[in-house]
């Protein structure tokens, strides 16, 4: 693979729309997912406004079959972001399920309900069954119902009866949390934690973007006019794109190297876990193919470590005491810097043997 791909042409792309997927050599296969992934961010981009990074980090859990947690004050676009990512896909269902703490497990199953006419039980699935749902507010959700929420997204099936159920794929679970307000609430464990894919937050958008999100809300809500541009073909499509991008074993050790190095640090309790270095390693990998290659840089990895790693981190309460007065983003990257200068970058001067590249 030589320089990046995201320069095929349109008439490249569309023979290679004639050609299934199994017969696509590696390169054809690449370009076409960077011309998909390009369409999807592009599309949801022209309703979420200023937060491509962000956009892009669900796509890269969507791709690898993970989920994600949105820490983040009301008002940031998080409901409408889990919309238009189903908007997006053609023939994708969407939910959502507002946490309450008499929300019961059955309420997001589904429950066998008896059918008088038929003599028998009849299963009603819950709100879970779909390809997108965003679980608003889980921390107001009793443990008993996280649990089942968590055992859908580790497993992609619920169990109601003993009867276990597969989920529709692709599934993807948005869950949102609100960082200011603890009262009456059931924080994640940690152990709970360790099960979503990536933690990312949207955050207020730009003075120019809050300013032309004014103007369009004036008659409609934009996310009326959100048509498909992908559809659930595409999205395995990426999926397994995804799968075959090239990591270089130097680049593996260091995956490896920098999960550790959460677990050696004075601020830390109890570090990542070995589910950090899976999901860092898997979504680097989506993240190289979002920005058109087929292989992983140092870079794609330094970027995914805070969304990837910290949400696996617990704490000592020292740090999180100096945290709350001197601001989470500072203590956070002093964090990151720290796991840094122990498990150095390849290629930093540090390590000045290692000159990063494509595979020959
Ligand atoms: N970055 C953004 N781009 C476009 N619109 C935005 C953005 N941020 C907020 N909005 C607008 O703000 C409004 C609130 O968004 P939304 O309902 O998705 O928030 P939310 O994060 O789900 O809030 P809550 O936590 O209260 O459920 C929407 O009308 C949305 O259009
Ligand atoms: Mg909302």
């Amino acid at each position: 693979m030589t320089g990046p791909i995201r320069n095929a042409s349109a008439d490249t792309i569309a023979q290679m729309e004639a050609v299934p997927s199994q017969s696509r050599s590696e390169p054809e296969r690449f370009a076409r997912a960077s011309e998909i992934s390009d369409r999807f961010v592009d599309n949801v981009e022209t309703i979420v406004y200023g937060k491509r990074d962000e956009i892009k980090l669900v796509l890269t859990a969507l791709m690898c079959g993970g989920h994600v947690l949105l820490e983040d004050v009301p008002g940031t676009a998080k409901t409408m972001l889990a919309r238009a990512i189903a908007r997006t896909i053609e023939g994708a269902t969407a939910s959502r399920i507002q946490c309450t703490p008499d929300l019961q497990p059955t309420d997001v199953t589904g429950l066998s309900v008896f059918d008088q006419k038929t003599r028998d039980f009849e299963f009603r699935p819950g709100p879970i069954f779909t390809n997108v749902i965003l679980v608003d507010e889980i921390n107001r959700a009793t443990p008993k119902t996280q649990s089942a929420l968590l055992e859908a997204m580790a497993e992609s099936q619920v169990t109601v009866d003993g009867v276990s159920r597969e989920l529709p794929s692709p599934f993807l679970l948005l869950a949102t949390e609100n960082p200011i307000e603890y009262e009456g609430t059931f924080p994640l464990p940690e152990a709970q934690l360790d099960r979503f894919f990536l933690r990312t937050a949207l955050g207020y958008p730009g003075f120019d973007d809050e300013l032309r999100i004014l103007e369009e809300q004036r008659f409609s809500h934009p996310l009326d006019d959100l048509g498909p541009v992908v559809d659930l073909d595409d999205v395995q499509e990426l999926r397994e794109a995804a799968q075959h991008v090239y990591v270089d074993n130097v680049l593996h050790r260091w995956v490896v190297e920098l999960v550790r190095a959460t677990r050696g640090q004075d601020a830390v309790v109890i570090g990542s876990s070995v589910r950090g270095s899976l999901a860092l390693e898997r979504a680097a990998r989506a993240w190289a193919l979002l920005h058109g290659r087929g292989y992983v840089m140092p870079d794609d990895i330094e970027h995914l470590f805070v969304p990837v790693l910290v949400h696996r981190v617990v704490f000592t309460p020292s740090f999180v005491a100096k945290a709350r007065t001197s601001g989470w983003e500072e203590a956070i990257e002093e964090f990151r810097l720290d796991c840094l200068a122990m498990a150095p970058r390849p290629g930093s001067e540090t390590d000045p043997l290692f000159v990063p590249s494509a595979p020959v």
